[in-house]
């Protein structure tokens, strides 16, 4: 049974417990003309142990860019990112990404492609098969372990992709677009997959999706970018349901609901700014101050 679990977070230790602190973070680019892009501005916001935050917003909000950011692949311009309150300066064990489309390497079986990251970490050879086996294990890939990439399905390849940064056992998952290149299928297969690693391992999860059903069905609470320059628009409670199947929440009246919230959120700068319209929902705040 498939649940949005949040193993860890009640009370008091909700604002105490911030794994990943994002504060301030600017980043700007030049593009083949030399001229500046402000692909973020002045973004903040934290990440509670265990917590599944979802980033979205429409395509160039920098959404790739921050997650890139947290990861240590690039450096901001100014502001950082500190997990578990050490700065993030470059990679790190404690920090593991998923892309869009696993690249895995094609001579290596499934199995071998989890460990490739185990043996940079200079691992012995007998410990490294036992924890990628694990690994393989936990996302559903038993037996499909000596198989080759080109012998798998791309369901099969992302499960792979997620394996390999699970095997490091990280504090803090990071997926970019996960599911996108899925068929519907494959996909909602996935989301479940997703939230039963999470219930199972408590990791602290931190993924980029454009689809809003997807951000709202998975995640306890949503950031929401804006473009031109990148920045946070408002923060959504999504944690709604927890503890209900899956798929009864997946037609829920009141999954249905916070995904039209969510909607005008992003949408309602341009449709309702110039209205007078109802206020905000209490759980939507600015963060900018
Ligand atoms: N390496 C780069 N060089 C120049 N511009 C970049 C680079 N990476 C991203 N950008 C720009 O920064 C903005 C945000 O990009 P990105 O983070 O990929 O957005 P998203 O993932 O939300 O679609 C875009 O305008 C993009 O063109
Ligand atoms: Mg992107």
């Amino acid at each position: 049974m498939t649940t949005k679990a949040s193993p860890s977070r009640t009370g008091a230790d909700r604002d105490t417990d911030v794994i990943v602190d994002v504060q301030n973070v600017c980043k700007s680019f030049r593009d083949d003309r030399g001229r500046e892009v402000h692909a973020l501005r002045d973004v903040s916001f934290q990440v509670r142990r265990s917590e599944i935050v979802a980033l979205t917003g429409q395509s160039g909000c920098g959404k790739t860019t921050l997650l890139r950011i947290i990861m240590g692949l690039e450096r901001p311009t100014s502001g950082g990112v500190s997990v578990n309150g050490v700065r993030v300066r470059g990679c790190g064990p404690d920090r593991g990404i998923v892309f869009q489309n696993a690249e895995l390497l094609p001579w290596r079986t499934a199995l071998g492609n989890v460990e490739f990251g185990l043996e940079a970490r200079g691992m012995p050879k007998e410990k490294r098969r036992e924890v990628a086996r694990q690994a393989i294990e936990l996302v559903g890939l038993g037996h499909a372990a000596h198989r080759r990439p080109h012998e798998l399905s791309g369901g099969m390849r992302q499960r792979v992709g997620i394996a390999r940064a699970l095997a490091i056992d990280p504090a803090v998952l990071l997926m970019d677009e996960p599911f996108s290149a899925l068929d519907a299928q494959t996909r909602e297969n996935m989301q479940a997959e997703l939230l039963d690693i999470h219930a199972r391992t408590g990791k602290t999860i931190v993924f980029v999706s454009h689809d809003l059903d997807e951000s709202v069905l998975l995640a306890d609470r949503v950031v929401t970018l804006v473009p031109d320059p990148g920045r946070v628009h408002g923060v959504l409670d999504t944690s709604v349901g927890a503890g209900t199947p899956l798929d009864e929440r997946r037609g829920s009246p009141e999954l249905a609901a916070r995904r039209h919230e969510l909607w005008r959120l992003i949408h309602g700068r341009e449709v309702e700014r110039p209205q007078k319209g109802p206020e905000p929902h209490e759980s939507y705040k600015e963060e900018r101050a």
